[in-house]
């Protein structure tokens, strides 16, 4: 069942954080179906504007609404990850996604603050909620002095005007991630003292965070020991989600350790079956992994067992 994040949001608002999950294809989409399944977790369907134009994006919608009949008793929203605005009403309009991100976080503030209310706009007469985002997610290098650090984070007296200018349903906030497999060199980390401060001045209003793969050692040695070269691959520790959580983060991104686990499967099964040149057995062993990886980062994320307790809350 197809529902807004709203909805997951006030279920989950305080008490845990709800995984958003970038999907591309297939394989992926049976994994994590059955993943959430077997944890018994709610989840994000996240859609960015590279997985839209990878195949075509009425194809990517097709399979969603065919896992949707497939796995009748999951729960779920459909996202647009990091929209700009044409691909923002371009999903409005589809009738199809039941969230956007407008993402005018490389505007000045307000301009930031018009572009995301005219998304508003549009979104909220069709019943779509909207996520917006202020601050610059990553990028920041040891090098880089503190006070020009702290800059590139979410200002919380800012983050309080901009969600009450824009009318944004939730705010995703700069809080020392980054996206890809090379997150915090040097001694930056995750700034949960920044979040506390945002919390403080939107209390109950549901926060994000982008970029918080975790990038499991693990992973990244078997990749590497399998003929990968990922070299000082750093991510979030899964362990900081539940205080994320109970100070207002109640939807986490992830794609980075997704992918990890995609790369881990071919390169080990290629190199153990140099042989072999079908897709399916190892299309297989993905799905099974993928759908681990599902369950195991529902665990952390605190969403693993509210599926039944969502369904009553939705049934009213
Ligand atoms: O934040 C970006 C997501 O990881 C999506 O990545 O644009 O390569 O699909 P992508
Ligand atoms: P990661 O690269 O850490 O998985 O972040 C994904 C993300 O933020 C998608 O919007
Ligand atoms: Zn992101």
């Amino acid at each position: 069942m197809i529902v807004t994040t709203k909805k997951l949001f006030e279920a989950a608002y305080g008490k845990y954080a709800i995984g958003a999950y970038n999907i591309n294809n297939l394989e992926q989409l049976m994994g994590l179906f059955r993943g959430n399944l077997d944890s018994k977790a709610p989840f994000i369907i996240q859609i960015s504007k590279g997985a839209r134009s990878y195949t075509n994006k009425i194809m990517l919608e097709g399979l969603i609404r065919s896992a949707d009949q497939v796995f009748p008793d999951a729960i779920f929203a459909v996202h647009l990850d990091h929209g700009d605005e044409e691909a923002c009403y371009d999903c409005i309009n589809s009738g199809f996604y039941s969230s956007v991100m407008i993402d005018a976080s490389g505007e000045d503030f307000e301009n930031n603050i018009a572009t995301t209310r005219r998304v508003v706009d549009a979104a909220h007469a069709r019943g779509i909620v909207v996520e917006a985002e202020l601050g610059q997610l990553g990028g920041v290098e040891e090098h880089v002095a503190v006070s020009e650090a702290d800059a590139k984070l979410t200002d919380p007296e800012k983050a309080r005007e901009f969600v009450e200018r824009s009318g944004c349903d939730s705010l995703a906030v700069a809080i020392g991630t980054s996206h890809g497999a090379y997150k915090f060199s040097g001694t930056q980390g995750l700034r949960l003292d920044v979040l506390e401060q945002i919390q403080k001045r939107l209390p109950g209003f549901p926060l994000v965070m982008h970029g918080s793969s975790s990038v499991p050692q693990e992973e990244v040695q078997r990749i590497n020991a399998a003929g990968g070269q990922l070299k000082g691959a750093k991510g979030v520790d899964e362990n900081s989600f539940k205080r994320a959580a109970e100070l207002g983060v109640t939807k986490v991104n992830i794609d980075t350790d997704g992918r990890l686990v995609w790369t881990r499967v071919h390169r080990e099964y290629f190199l153990e079956h140099p042989e072999n040149f079908d897709l399916r057995p190892v299309g297989k062993v993905f799905m099974g992994e993928y759908a681990r990886f599902i369950a195991s980062k529902n665990e952390k994320l605190g969403s693993a067992g509210h599926l039944d307790e969502v369904r009553k809350v939705l049934a009213g």
